[in-house]
Formats: structure tokens, sequence, C-alpha cells
């Protein structure tokens, strides 16, 4: 995108990883550890105290499989940087996102919420925490939506394509997976492309190059409600404490 003439901002939370990437792209680099929201936090602060306005705010961390599956909080971490960060960042920017987009990193696959899993209160294995972590922005991304109105961000969540090979699907599933171009195609369009601007709330599939409904419960408005509402309670308390 910086050969299209587009100012980038790239985020990471490994300090050599990062300065490395934005000396070699020479871009501006921003550090935060999204298994921590106090880290999300500072840095939408020093976004927002640098920066007046951002066209596209590209939500890509994730997490599948990890030795520690459990935050310093007490979460799980696929809630934690999957859902309940990007959720904290988009929300905090959203003054500077205006008429912007959002692009929220979903995939195929998606599980009905548990809330006591949402809330920490019991285990999941990697797949179910993934699946029901990424089911559950694909449903925050629909009620921000509704939420923010004409006025705010376009916002869409996508399956950039599933098994790319990146380093998360050779780890978490042992194979080299698709071309990764796949994804990176979908997600340039998804953030210039004007076919795309009257799309906001709605679940980009790739595996099937088009707009598709979510899993069941991703139309489900007060469901959405609710799991918007317990990651408010849980980012308030986090940022208090
Ligand atoms: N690959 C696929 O087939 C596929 C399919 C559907 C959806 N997705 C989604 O696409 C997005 C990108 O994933 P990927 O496939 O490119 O996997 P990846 O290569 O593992 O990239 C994940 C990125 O998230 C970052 N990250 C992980 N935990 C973090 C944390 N606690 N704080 C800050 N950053 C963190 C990683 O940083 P480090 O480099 O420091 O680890 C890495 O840059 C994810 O949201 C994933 O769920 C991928």
């Amino acid at each position: 995108m910086k050969s299209l003439g587009h100012t980038i901002i790239v985020h990471g939370r490994n300090g050599s990883k990062l300065d490395n990437l934005a000396k070699e792209l020479q871009v501006e680099a921003v550090k935060a550890d999204f298994s921590d929201l106090r880290e999300v936090s500072e840095m939408a602060d020093t976004i927002l105290k640098k920066y007046d306005k951002i066209d596209v705010l590209i939500n890509n961390a994730g997490v599948f499989k990890t030795s520690n599956t459990t935050t310093k909080d007490g979460y799980d971490v696929r809630y934690m940087v999957n859902t309940f960060a990007p959720y904290l960042l988009t929300t905090k920017l959203l003054p500077i996102l205006r008429k912007g987009r959002v692009i929220n990193l979903s995939s195929a696959a998606q599980a009905s919420v548990d809330f006591e899993a949402l809330n920490g209160k019991v285990e999941l294995s990697d797949f179910e925490a993934y699946a029901q972590s990424k089911l559950a922005i694909t449903m925050w991304s629909r009620h921000l939506t509704n939420q923010v109105g004409a006025d705010g961000p376009v916002i869409i969540a996508v399956n950039p394509g599933s098994l790319l090979g990146t380093k998360m699907v050779k780890q978490g599933f042992n194979t080299n997976g698709n071309d990764i171009n796949i994804g990176v195609d979908i997600i340039k369009s998804l953030s210039l492309d004007h076919e795309h601007a009257d799309h906001s709330g709605e679940y980009y599939d790739n595996d099937n190059q088009k707009y598709a409904p979510p899993q069941a419960d991703g139309l489900d408005d007060e469901k959405a409600k609710k799991i918007v509402e317990s990651i408010q309670t849980i980012i308030n308390n986090t940022l208090a404490s």
C-alpha cells in the first residue's frame, strides 16, 4: 500500500522484529502486546496524539496455538488478542477513523460464544477458543456498524482464505498451506476498493469470494449486544486495575 502513496503504521509486539520491519519498509512502527489491554490502550493513545485521521485500520494480529493460553488478567489469549484487543483499539480510534474502513480478520472457523469461556471461567481447546474468538469479532463488527451509523467507518469482517501458509498455519496445522497472496489481495481490496464501501457490518468469505452469512449466531443482535457488553466490562475492569 506504501507503493500506492499511503502512509503506513505497522504494529508488532516484538521490538527487534518490529524495528527491522519498520526499517525495511521505511514506515512508522507502534509496539504493543495485544494480550495486555493496557498496552493496546497506550498504543491507541500514541496514535491519537500523532494523527488526526486514519483511512484504514486492519485488525490482523491473531493467535491460534500457544504454550500459555491464559493471559495475566485471567482470560483466554485467543479471546484477548483476536477479539477484545481489536475492539478496544477500534473504539479508541473511532474519532480519527470517521468515514474510513476497519478490516477485521475473522475466519471460516466460527463457533458460538460460551460466555463462561469469554469471561475466562472455563478453558477451551485451541480450536474451540479460536473459533469462538473469530465469531465474536465478526459479531462485534456488525454490532459496532449499527452503533456508529452512517458517520462512522465501514467495518468488514473477513475470512482471508483458509489454510494460507503463514506462521499460524504452518505451526498449528503442520502444513505449508496455500499462497498467502490470496489473503493479501483480499485485504488490500477490502481496504481500498469502492465496491466494498456499502458492505459495513458484513462478513466476506474469501474461500467463496463473496459476502456470506456468518455462523448462525452471527446475525443474532441480542447475543451480539451481550458479547459487546461483556467485552466492555472486561476492558473497563482491566484498565481500572
Ligand atoms: N492463515 C490463514 O489461513 C488464516 C485464515 C483465517 C484467518 N486468519 C487470520 O489472519 C490473521 C493473521 O494471521 P496469520 O495467518 O498471518 O498468522 P501469523 O503469521 O501467526 O500472524 C499473526 C500475527 O499476529 C501477531 N500476534 C500474535 N499474538 C500477538 C500479541 N499477543 N500481540 C501482538 N501481536 C500478536 C503475530 O506477531 P508475532 O510475529 O510477534 O508472533 C503475527 O504478526 C489472524 O487474525 C488469523 O486468525 C488466518
